[in-house]
């Protein structure tokens, strides 16, 4: 009796194909600081540092556990202070309104624009209120805000500028990179990003001495010298295994970010015309990494229609994120409630994030794109 082969599955990642294209280069980085015996920060952490803010142009990069102590870090070293209120995007990874909560400053959050998800300036700018002391923008599935656009505003209100860049790797706006015009930028190294640890990792890059220095005690128990500290911090240190891995992936970060891009363009000609399957917008000026690539289920089947269908066909595609911040439960006593942000609220039913990962073929993303147009009956 003759079977037909199951379709092989496609996934948001592929973490083997990544290894073997790295051959043996991650074996020997760790083997190198196993040998080594500098396990905590060390020259590791530190060539990454250098190279991962140069490869932004920005002066200084400071290693950090997480993308959420990166955030969390980072607004303390700009000096947002519990009195204070922040404004951030209510369509993001929760972390990223979080890290205002968690030092005990208000989260004001603003509407994003339908087409790109992403921060918008005036709405930003109308949510300040008098104990505003910040504008967090996120770069939202590898695309930049309008960072012009926030630090005239910041400029102009005499706030500090928070880049959430998790997500934008080597992404650019009007040539500038995550980091450039913020007062500070942060990243995450979440083992699924386009720059991946081997588990968790982020840093806060920034041109501003002051706030390097000041992130450098933060991550280190308040500490400039062993036993003397000078400010309250934690441990935040990025863990010099994790560097090296970093350290053997970042000189191929351009080209994975072209491949994702190579991968975009054939989705967006597959989906040409179609309202039912609405792309995600490029932003004017953005060099785009497609961290995720996302389109709108908009027609007769839902979203969740779509998905269910696609994982029928072991296609797994994401969908980031299925609740703005707002309606969360950790967000209740934030003010906020259902029609506050329309445009957030109606992505977090409409957006599907297919796989985009730089090791797919074009045979791949065509096989997604004729699924999900199936699926959505286009
Ligand atoms: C937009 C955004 N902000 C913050 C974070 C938090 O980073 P991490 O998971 O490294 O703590 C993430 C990661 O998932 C993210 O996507």
């Amino acid at each position: 009796m003759q079977t037909t082969a199951a379709p092989a599955p496609i996934a948001p990642v592929d973490l083997a194909a990544e290894r073997a294209e790295l051959g043996t280069a991650l074996h020997e980085a760790v083997l190198r600081v196993l040998d080594s015996g500098k396990y905590v920060l060390g020259p590791e952490v530190e060539a990454f540092e250098r190279a991962f803010a140069a490869h932004h142009g920005v002066a200084h990069g400071v290693g950090m556990a997480t993308g959420t102590d990166a955030l969390w870090l980072g607004l303390l070293a700009i000096g947002v202070k519990p009195c204070d209120s922040v404004v951030t995007s209510p369509f993001t990874f929760f972390a990223s309104a979080a890290s205002i909560a968690l030092i005990g400053a208000t989260v004001r959050l603003a509407d994003v624009d339908y087409d790109t998800a992403l921060l918008d300036p005036l709405k930003a700018e109308a949510a300040i209120d008098g104990r505003t002391s910040a504008i967090l923008p996120v770069h939202l599935y590898g695309q930049l805000a309008d960072m012009r656009a926030f630090r005239a505003l910041c400029d102009k209100r005499k706030l500090a500028l928070l880049e959430d860049g998790a997500q934008a790797h080597g992404s650019t706006r009007d040539g500038y990179a995550c980091g450039q015009l913020g007062d500070a930028g942060t990243f995450s190294f979440y083992v699924t990003k386009n720059l991946g640890a081997a588990g968790e990792g982020g840093i806060v890059v920034t041109q501003r001495a002051d706030v390097a220095q000041a992130l450098r005690q933060l991550r280190d128990h308040g500490s400039p010298t062993k036993y003397v500290h000078t400010r309250i911090g934690t441990n935040s240190r990025l863990q010099a295994l994790q560097a090296a891995v970093l350290n053997v992936k970042l000189p191929h970060l351009e080209r994975w970010n072209a491949r994702r891009r190579q991968l975009a363009a054939r989705y967006e000609r597959n989906f040409a015309g179609l309202d039912a399957v609405a792309p995600m917008k490029l932003a004017p000026g953005a060099t785009h990494t497609y961290h995720q690539y996302t389109v709108r289920i908009r027609g007769e089947r839902s979203r969740d229609h779509v998905l269910a269908e696609l994982a029928k066909q072991q296609i797994f595609a994401g969908v980031h994120y299925p609740h703005p911040v707002h309606l969360q439960e950790a967000a209740r006593g934030w003010g906020y409630g259902p029609g506050d942000f329309p445009n957030a609220e109606r992505l977090a039913r409409e957006v599907l994030c297919l796989p985009v990962h730089p090791f797919l073929s074009d045979a791949d993303v065509d096989r997604v794109s004729q699924a999900v147009r199936a699926a959505a009956g286009v």
